[in-house]
């Protein structure tokens, strides 16, 4: 089929490109261009441009270029006639031929003739619906009584498919379709006897791409015949991959756009309600749990996701997990729940379309609050369970890619559950630090020689890290504490000079600290705070007054939520316990390291027998603080 040059010609000179791919990317302004992320890779930082004033773009990241008639052809993997009809549709432009004929569908390539063959069963399911008695009197009679008007029926397509076993082959064959396409299409099935229509009675909730290409199709029985699906879906094929796909994305794209955020929901109704109370920046991942792809999908468009869950609590703890891969791209997330038993579908329509826009703005709360509440849901008093708690949300956190925005949210998080920001950041650090290491394993494995120096490295530094972390906790305990009574004998600092003897703290001036503890307890004095806060040394006087600035502070929120906190004072005793077996620990871990290094440097082999004779006996000691740590320890 060829198109005329002075269609063509009209065409090209109504198309605006950034209008045309404004329809898939979100674009800003940069002085003379428009700035967005590739929708050809996966990028974080824009690198796909447009230029207005010759109608061009180019993708930096995957280096595509070209006009608005290319970057359809790119986009949807049409040919350039199928972008030119997309193009013509959007711009009202008539062009010769509207319906592919049936002998077009057999000379196109596969995917196109896909293409064609699923238009023509969206169009006769369509047809079906309105026009015949069967599917006036069953489907769209359904439809209605869901509340479902004639508009927004026709803004999504909806059809039905008839209960008959070859209703929809029969009127293919009869147009000419090849019945083969049908099944590659998955919309006939064939067994070796008989072959029948996937969806026989059922109505059609047709599945579009971006351009708005019927890809697939889900159908709902409408009788309670036991062992049936409620929905049956297309199976995947060329042109549909449903992980890749979400449903109302072609209906609701300008909208997320403008809005700058997008609703997810669970299904196919709840799209479609939502849109006839009027929010529009709605999709749903159809079937499927929520995938990567999906949601970069949405991270195209915006950087905010609000997720609707419906109201049973197994089913909002089950579809959470999902939500840490949205943080994990950096994106904003917002959650709604519903009441019990209500869904977004059920729920706008008995609250009507402003009564549920008000409901939505007023209940989306953050999602790493709503976690936090959710999982302390009733569990306010049971330590293991806050402990479980705060490593869950903890963990979530640390998907977060950006730091600024981790660090709102550690904010957000001691305040919620009424612990300090030090105490989750420890927690943090050590899940920031293993993913390091994860990622480290997984280069190293690829490139094992160049980078192992660059992981031992990084690993001194952590093991030192560790160290000094564990020196500070130890004064910042000797100063706030260190009168206390341990087991109602002796004074706290009596017992850690003794335990930590002759340990040398590797920062000088935690070790001028503890030298000042130790020569103040040979004199007899048991020292505090308020001997440092008056010392002649500035350098000490700051760095005591950091370690007991309002470490301990419980915030209201600890009344408020009846979170239990044990305050250090009355696990005393715990604190020191692990804080020394702690130290020791990294020490040990310190020295490996070190030992380590002077292995692989050292070249005489009696030294070399020494040095690994010092190595087994520091991973036994390793292993032997390790246990009551419960750290595992590699081998
Ligand atoms: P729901 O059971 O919540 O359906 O499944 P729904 O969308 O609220 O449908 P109505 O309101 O009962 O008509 C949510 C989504 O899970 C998929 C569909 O995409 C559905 O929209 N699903 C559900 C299936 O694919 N197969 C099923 O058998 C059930
Ligand atoms: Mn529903």
């Amino acid at each position: 089929m060829s198109i005329s040059k002075t269609t063509i010609d009209e065409l090209k000179s109504r198309i605006d490109i950034l209008d045309v791919i404004g329809d898939f990317v979100t674009l800003k302004r940069t002085g003379q261009h428009y700035k967005g992320k590739s929708p050809f890779s996966d990028e974080k930082t824009p690198s796909f441009i447009v230029f207005p004033r010759n109608q061009n773009f180019k993708d930096f990241s995957s280096g595509k270029q070209g006009d608005a008639i290319s970057f359809i052809m790119e986009y949807d993997g049409l040919s350039y006639v199928e972008a030119l009809k997309y193009l013509a549709k959007k711009y009202g432009v008539e062009i010769e031929e509207e319906e592919p004929s049936p002998e077009a569908a057999q000379k196109q390539s596969e995917r196109e003739s896909l293409f064609i063959i699923l238009n023509y069963a969206k169009d006769y399911f369509k047809n079906t619906l309105f026009e015949s008695e069967e599917g006036k009197n069953i489907g769209l009679t359904y439809f209605q009584e869901r509340g479902f008007t004639d508009e927004t029926i026709r803004k999504f397509e909806l059809g039905y498919s008839l209960d008959q076993w070859n209703a929809l082959e029969n009127d293919a064959k009869s147009k000419g379709y090849n019945p083969e396409l049908l099944e590659k299409a998955g919309l006939i099935i064939k067994k070796e006897e008989s072959q029948y229509d996937r969806f026989r009675g059922r109505v059609i909730f047709p599945i579009h791409n971006a351009t708005g290409k019927a890809i697939a199709f889900g159908a709902r029985i409408l009788k309670n015949v036991k062992n049936q699906p409620k929905y049956l879906n297309s199976p995947e094929t060329d042109v549909y991959h449903k992980s890749d796909v979400l449903y109302g994305l072609f209906q609701s794209g300008r909208a997320i756009r403008q809005s700058d955020n997008c609703y997810l929901v669970e299904g196919y109704t709840d799209v479609i309600s939502l849109h006839q109370h009027g929010v529009e920046n709605v999709v749903s991942s159809s079937g499927t749990s929520l995938t990567e792809n999906q949601i970069k999908l949405i991270h195209r468009q915006t950087e905010n996701i609000t997720v609707l869950f419906d109201g049973d609590a197994a089913g909002i703890r089950a579809s959470i997990r999902g939500i840490d891969m949205i943080l994990q791209q950096g994106m904003n997330v917002k959650a709604v729940v519903f009441p019990d038993g209500e869904d977004p579908d059920s729920y706008s329509r008995s609250l009507g379309a402003m009564g549920f826009q008000e409901f939505l703005k007023e209940n989306a709360e953050d999602f790493i609050n709503f976690k936090t509440r959710l999982l302390l849901d009733g569990h306010d008093n049971d330590p293991v369970k806050k402990a479980e708690t705060i490593s869950q949300i903890i963990s979530s956190i640390s998907t977060i890619p950006d730091q600024v925005k981790r660090a709102v949210y550690m904010k957000e998080t001691s305040n919620l559950l009424g612990l300090e920001e030090q105490v989750l950041y420890a927690q943090l650090n050590k899940i920031l630090i293993s993913q390091k290491k994860e990622r480290q394993k997984a280069a190293s494995r690829e490139q094992p020689a160049q980078l192992i120096e660059e992981i031992e490295q990084v690993q001194q530094k952590e093991a030192f890290d560790s160290v000094i972390f564990q020196e500070k906790e130890s004064i910042r305990i000797l100063i706030n504490y260190g009168f206390n009574k341990i087991e109602n004998e002796y004074n706290l600092v009596e017992h850690y000079l003794e335990e930590l003897d002759p340990v040398e703290f590797t920062k000088p001036i935690y070790n001028d600290i503890l030298n000042i503890f130790k020569d103040e307890l040979k004199k007899g004095n048991v020292i505090d705070a308020n001997f440092f806060t008056n010392h002649p040394n500035k350098n000490i006087r700051d760095e005591v007054l950091d370690l007991i600035s309002d470490r301990h502070e419980v915030s209201e929120n600890w009344e408020r939520y009846r979170i239990y906190v044990p305050k250090e004072k009355d696990v005393l005793s715990d604190s020191v316990y692990s804080n020394i077996l702690r130290l020791k620990f990294h020490k040990i871990k310190k020295l490996i390291t070190l030992n380590l290094e002077d292995l692989k440097n050292e070249t005489e082999l009696d030294k070399i027998t020494k040095l690994q004779k010092i190595n087994v006996k520091l991973k036994t000691a390793e292993a032997e603080f390790s246990n009551p740590l419960g750290i595992v320890v590699s081998k």
